[in-house]
């Protein structure tokens, strides 16, 4: 008999998420794990913002907060030092990048290769970065949609794990095709993650297979 380690009971995964504002992601997948949709235990939250409405969703289903604020720190190397010492002490199998506003650096992306995913509100590749709602209005998109993908050291270019997508309206503004894409986004990251707690995804090269 495998002895069941006393971290992970009933052999769920650690996770932990990192967020820097309102947390509505965090929110979908604890709710998730918590209707025992995803395998899973939440370890941590990591936020660099003191003020993010994601502080609130932890303390409320008793999930340890972490604040690594970045205006307090003199470099951004300095800053990620601390940033990589708090995700190390969550001990966690994944970290989810629910809304977490900025680019990691290469020691961090390095540390957690293919343990790390991302939520990113456009159809990658197209429009990666900021703003990627708006940008798909102003290019006139007729689809719009959200990404889950790994993280590699490029910006929004790991490979893709799950996509869904939602038409554009012919009045839409950024803001209306946020919310459309947003409820994806809830139903796109919960999945994700829980593919990954049940180590159904295969990774090769740029391509993930579903198993
Ligand atoms: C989401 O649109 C996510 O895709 C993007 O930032 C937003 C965060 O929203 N990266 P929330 O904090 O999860 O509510």
């Amino acid at each position: 008999m495998v002895p069941m380690d006393p971290e992970r009971p009933n052999n769920r995964k650690r996770i932990a998420v990192l967020a820097s504002g309102r947390g509505s992601n965090f929110q979908a997948v604890i709710d998730a794990i918590a209707s025992g949709e995803i395998p899973a235990v939440c370890v941590g939250l990591v936020t660099d913002n003191p003020g993010a409405y994601a502080i609130e969703r932890a303390k409320a289903a008793g999930i340890p907060a972490t604040v690594v604020e970045y205006a307090r720190f003199p470099t951004k190397a300095a800053y990620e030092e601390a940033l990589l010492e708090a995700m190390r002490g969550c001990r966690a199998d994944l970290f989810v990048l629910a809304g977490y506003m900025r680019i990691l650096g290469a020691g961090i992306v390095h540390e957690f290769s293919g343990r790390m995913m991302n939520i990113h509100p456009a159809l990658l590749p197209a429009f990666a970065g900021l703003h990627a709602q708006r940008q798909a209005i102003e290019y006139g998109v007729k689809v719009a949609g959200c990404t889950v993908h790994l993280v590699d050291e490029g910006t929004d270019t790991g490979p893709i794990v799950v996509q869904r997508c939602v038409p554009v309206l012919p009045d839409d503004d950024e803001s209306t095709l946020a919310e459309r894409i947003l409820a994806e986004e809830h139903q796109a990251l919960p999945l994700a993650v829980k593919l990954f707690c049940e180590d159904r995804l295969e990774v090769a090269g740029r391509r993930v297979r579903i198993r």
